[in-house]
């Protein structure tokens, strides 16, 4: 890790609660590095690194990533010299012990969580979200069919690249990363509660409602 660690925020939120649209929007908004594990692996599985090729079967499956290869995979991340600006974690912690090796790797630092904003949006609406979502291949830029679309269809507005449907929105595999990961996350919400440090978020709103209330959760006076 750097030798030093500026603010630390973890998004948390069921897998499509809006925790990468949100957290693209929110680390420019607070000049903060965005770090998602699950952009992390799938640019591995892209490249078909040692790392990526471990990674694709339990993605593929909906499964959790083992702790050992997500927790050196973080660390690594959090040793650039970006990390010193302050963080925002998408996808992870997704285990009260990924949690508990953050807090002590933050520790070491002189550094610790402030804030987990929790994007909270009900089972029933994670499905739809998943399988209307379109992402670009540049930047992992979020659309969705519905809600969200691009000016013009199968481009992304940001960077022109691109749109793509990621495998495991497949229905399938989004069933299986529901059932097996919905539990683990409520663990973890349980973890920051108890550390004082969760604010709750309506994610059924719309995107921009959402982005105001993580910035009223994140203001410094509440971080
Ligand atoms: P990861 O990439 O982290 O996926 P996830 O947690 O399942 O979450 P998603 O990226 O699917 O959803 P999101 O919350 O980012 O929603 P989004 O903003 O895109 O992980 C993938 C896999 O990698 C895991 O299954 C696991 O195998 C592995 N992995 C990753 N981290 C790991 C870890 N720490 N440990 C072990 N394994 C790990 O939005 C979704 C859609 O909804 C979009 O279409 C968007 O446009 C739309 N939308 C967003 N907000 C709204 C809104 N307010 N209203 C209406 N629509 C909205
Ligand atoms: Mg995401």
């Amino acid at each position: 890790m750097t030798a030093s660690i500026g603010r630390v925020v973890v998004l948390l939120g069921a897998p499509g609660a809006g925790k990468g649209t949100q957290a693209q929007i929110l680390s420019e908004k607070l000049g903060l590095a965005h770090v998602a594990t699950g952009d992390l692996f799938r640019a591995a599985v892209r490249d078909e690194t040692p790392l990526g090729v471990t990674a694709k079967g339990y993605m593929d499956r909906g499964e959790l990533v083992p702790d050992a290869v997500t927790i050196e995979m973080l660390l690594e991340r959090l040793a650039k010299p970006d990390a010193e600006k302050g963080i925002l974690l998408d996808g992870f912690p997704r285990n009260t012990a990924q949690a508990e090796v953050l807090d002590k790797a933050l520790a070491d630092k002189g550094g610790r969580v402030d804030v987990a904003p929790y994007i909270e949006v009900p089972e029933a609406d994670l499905v739809g979200r998943l399988g209307g979502r379109w992402i670009c291949r540049a930047a992992g830029h979020p659309y969705h069919e519905q809600t969200k679309p691009p000016v013009t269809p199968g481009i992304c507005d940001a960077d022109g690249s691109e749109l793509y449907q990621r495998t495991d929105d497949q229905p399938a595999t989004v069933q299986a990363r529901l059932q097996q990961q919905l539990g683990a996350l409520d663990l973890v919400v349980d973890y920051y509660r108890t550390k004082g440090v969760l604010k709750v978020v309506d994610g059924r709103q719309g995107i921009d409602l959402v982005t105001g209330d993580l910035l009223a959760a994140l203001a410094p006076a509440n971080g």
